[in-house]
């Protein structure tokens, strides 16, 4: 077996899973300001950017190829009504306008979800102590299709209510965007790996935690009936989130539905490399890639990933 690891051009001729720029895409933080660049301490290199820096950043996005940037809101005001997710002037909806004006051909890809834009934090309306399911698909609609309308490429739910991508689907087919696609959070997990970014959305809920809506870590035959729900309910592609405690999932969603599979390397997931490695305990740049490359072999084609301008500049 050795004879063909001897160099590393022959290792790169018989490599089976090649890495590209075009493959990730990058989440981004918008915030209300100008000139505003807040660094999120947890997660190195990341910040809230108001939108004149934001261009900045999907500029740079642009130029390096990746597939697409991610976005997510961070309102001056938050309510029990989550009223800025879907504000016709909401901070991701001036956002698009300015990004599609400024770098018309990057892929926008918005998060559809409540939680940074509740008093409370949850993913949708609470009522009696719970989040309400049924009344939360309305503002998950008007929020997509709020998004559409401001410039978004495709829309991405995350919130993990049943029967959120017949909603959406529905909402942008009557309001004229039926060619919007939708990326399904559908195999979303309660997770410890989320901590770091909800530091950066400031989107911690105020009580209880979200396993009444998101996942339990320890169902695969659950994921994959959220998936085939989401992919009659007309997503256009699926998620798998997080990326590597779930390898098993993606290649399990790969092999079974043949639609693009998507897995989100998470917050806790990056930002467990960067502090590994401002220890001196491991290299970066090696394990970024090897995460990369894990991932992509388990079957995911898109990786939402805050290394996406870093892993593609070490490509280039
Ligand atoms: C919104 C949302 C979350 C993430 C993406 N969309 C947080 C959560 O569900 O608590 C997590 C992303 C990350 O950790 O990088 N619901």
């Amino acid at each position: 077996m050795r004879r063909l690891r001897a160099t590393e051009p022959l290792r790169r001729l018989v490599r089976e899973t090649r890495l590209a720029p075009s493959q990730f895409v990058l989440p981004l933080f918008v915030c209300e300001g100008e000139g505003v660049r807040r660094e999120i301490g947890s997660m190195p290199g990341h910040a809230q950017l108001s939108i004149d820096r934001l261009i900045e950043e999907c500029r740079a996005a642009h130029t390096l190829g990746l597939g697409g940037v991610l976005l997510f809101g961070i309102p001056a005001e938050k309510d029990e009504a989550a009223s800025g997710a879907y504000a016709e002037h909401g901070i991701v909806q001036r956002a698009l306008a300015a990004i599609k004006r400024e770098v018309p051909e990057l892929v926008l890809i918005t998060d559809v979800c409540n939680c940074e834009y509740t008093s409370h934090g949850h993913c949708g309306k609470v009522v009696g102590g719970d989040v309400d399911n049924d009344a939360t698909l309305a503002w998950l609609a008007a929020a997509a299709v709020s998004h559409a309308r401001a410039g978004a490429d495709m829309v991405a739910p995350s919130d993990m209510m049943d029967g959120r991508v017949a909603a959406i689907r529905r909402a942008l087919d009557e309001a004229g965007f039926p060619h919007t696609p939708i990326l399904s959070y559908a195999a979303k997990f309660a997770s410890a790996f989320y901590g770091p970014f909800r530091e950066a959305a400031e989107s911690a809920p105020q009580f209880g935690d979200r396993r009444s809506y998101q996942m339990d870590a320890a169902n695969a035959r659950e994921a994959m009936r959220e998936i085939e729900l989401d992919l009659e309910e007309g997503a256009d592609m699926i998620m798998v989130k997080p990326a590597l405690p779930y390898l098993d999932l993606i290649r399990l969603a790969r092999d079974r539905f043949d639609v693009p599979v998507a897995a989100y390397q998470v917050s806790g997931e990056f930002s467990m490399i960067m502090a590994a490695a401002r220890n001196g305990w491991i290299d970066r740049d090696r394990a970024m890639l090897e995460t990369l490359t894990a991932i992509h072999r388990a079957g995911a084609g898109i990786i939402l990933t805050y290394f996406a301008k870093d892993a593609a500049k070490l490509l280039s």
